[in-house]
């Protein structure tokens, strides 16, 4: 799917400008980000986390396309939280509705790093669960 949620206030992030990696966990999985290769898909913003992820085959789910409007891409980012933009209102609102919510819970479709230092996030039990069933 993919687009713009209408419901959305359209907020202009930034990307990265320099590479970085990401480390995904629990697979530990470390992804080397090109920021000249963005975006990676069409699921997400640009350069956030959800589309390096599905840029490099880990699969995330992300029921609404990566528009705001779920919240099945929460992931806790364990490093690396303030170099991504901030979490609009828009998506504080979606995240409360997501398990397993932790202080550094983000929705991956809306957070982009901004390169500056290596992030490290982690994908919840229950997500990995629901993308390993839908296969
Ligand atoms: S994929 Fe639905 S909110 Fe991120």
């Amino acid at each position: 799917m993919g687009g713009v949620n209408p419901y959305n206030q359209d907020v202009d992030v930034p990307q990265a400008t320099q590479p970085f990696e990401i480390t995904f966990l629990p697979m530990n999985q470390t992804v080397s980000v090109d920021p000249a290769d963005m975006p990676f898909g069409h699921d997400g913003r640009s350069g956030s986390i959800l589309d390096i992820a599905l840029g490099a085959g880990i699969d995330i789910d992300h029921a609404c396309g990566g528009v705001n409007a779920c919240s099945t891409c929460h992931v806790i980012v364990r490093e690396g939280l303030a170099t991504c933009n901030e979490a609009t209102e828009d998506e504080e609102d979606m995240l409360d509705t997501a398990p397993g919510l932790e202080l550094n819970s983000r929705l991956s479709c809306q957070a982009v790093p901004n390169g500056s230092t290596k992030i490290v996030a982690e994908i919840p039990g229950w997500n990995r669960n629901h993308a390993s069933e839908s296969h």
